[in-house]
């Protein structure tokens, strides 16, 4: 699936596999730049805030672009994407989809 949608998106910088070094310095700018809302590890400490954790990073990177552009328009997230290179937001993007989740039915 991945391959396909890197295939029809043309974008070698989204698809790359991220580096272990791409995810430490995602997670280092993480924990400066949005931790306060979207948590440590990107569990949400902000109820308006949405988890980030095990995100697919073409997503989180999609719309950091999106608000960066803003195509998508939020108060708070186009202030923080504003000032975001690409590589800046890729690094971000692998630390977010690095992140190991596990999900329980109630
Ligand atoms: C002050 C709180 C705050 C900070 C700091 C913050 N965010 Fe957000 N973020 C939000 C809120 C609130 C939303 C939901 C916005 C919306 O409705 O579009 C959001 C949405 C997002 C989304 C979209 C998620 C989705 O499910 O569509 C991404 C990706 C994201 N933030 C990444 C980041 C990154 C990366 C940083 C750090 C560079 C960051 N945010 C810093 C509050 C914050």
């Amino acid at each position: 699936m991945k391959k396909i949608l890197c295939t029809l998106l043309a974008s070698a910088a989204l698809c790359a596999s991220a580096s272990a070094n791409d995810v430490a310095l995602g997670r280092a700018k993480a924990d400066i730049a949005c931790a306060l809302c979207h948590g440590a590890n990107g569990q949400a400490s902000l109820p308006n805030a949405p988890n980030l954790a095990g995100q697919q990073a073409i997503y989180v990177s999609e719309q950091l672009k999106n608000y960066r552009s803003g195509k998508r328009q939020n108060e708070v997230m186009g202030v923080i994407a504003k000032p975001l290179t690409d590589t800046e937001i890729a690094q971000l993007a692998a630390w977010y989809s690095a992140i190991k989740v596990t999900v329980e039915a109630p």
